[in-house]
């Protein structure tokens, strides 16, 4: 299966290596020929394509945002995503980690308001990009858990299967309005993280009776 990626830097790489490894053929969507991050994301998998961002959306079957969030407004409008599930990466973090829409709707919620013909599901937000380059845990008998949210249920079902690939057991959280809670687990993450020294290859897992 084709993949295009709108965003290839820490998170967007680290997802399409893995996946390009497992068999997927990763189209790298980028307008911009100078792209830092695109030519580097070349340089470390030279199997990428790159397309404009229109071309590579229509050849894929899935496409993933990894990009920064207040770029997606600007980026979704000029696009038609035909139908297509488009995997929600981003999360927008105000100043001081705080959830940069007020708490008021989720990222994922306008993604889906900006891109109103895409199949949005989110994904790959509640960990640093360092659990996408390697989700592995040998010294645990259960994967870690990816939480995603979103309204179509076959779009879910295909990123579960693109989870799996990843080394990911799925929970699906519900509906896109969960987004908001999945984005508040994202500061949390962060703050733990990222502010108070908790290791980075710190995850979730899902236990269930
Ligand atoms: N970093 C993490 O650990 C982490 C984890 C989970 C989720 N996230 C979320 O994932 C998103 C990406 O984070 P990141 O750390 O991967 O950022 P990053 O390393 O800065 O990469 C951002 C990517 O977006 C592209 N981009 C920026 N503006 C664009 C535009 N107008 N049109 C097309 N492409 C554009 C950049 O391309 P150029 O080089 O061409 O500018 C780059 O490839 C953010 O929303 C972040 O909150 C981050």
């Amino acid at each position: 299966m084709k993949l295009a990626f709108i965003g290839i830097g820490n998170v967007g790489f680290a997802i399409a290596n893995q996946l390009q490894k497992k068999g997927y053929d990763i189209i790298v969507a980028n307008n911009n020929e100078n792209s830092a991050t695109v030519k580097k994301a070349l340089e470390e998998n030279p199997n990428f394509s790159v397309k404009n961002i229109q071309q590579a959306i229509d050849e894929a079957g899935i496409v993933f945002l990894a990009t920064p969030f207040n770029a997606n407004k600007e980026i979704l409008q000029a696009l038609n995503l035909n139908g297509k599930i488009l995997v929600d990466c981003t999360n927008p973090v105000g100043m001081g980690i705080v959830h940069g829409l007020k708490s008021e709707v989720s990222g994922s919620e306008k993604v889906q308001e900006w891109a109103p013909d895409a199949k949005v599901v989110k994904a790959y937000t509640i960990y640093g990009f360092e659990n996408f380059i390697s989700s592995d845990y040998p010294d645990y008998n259960v994967k870690p858990v990816m939480m995603i949210a979103g309204n179509d249920a076959q779009a879910k079902s295909a990123v579960a299967k693109i989870n799996t690939d990843m080394g990911f057991d799925t929970l699906d959280t519900g509906k896109l309005d969960q987004a908001l809670h999945l984005e508040h687990m994202t500061l949390l993450w962060v703050k733990m993280v990222r502010r108070d020294g908790h290791h980075p290859n710190l995850v979730w897992a899902k236990l269930e009776k």
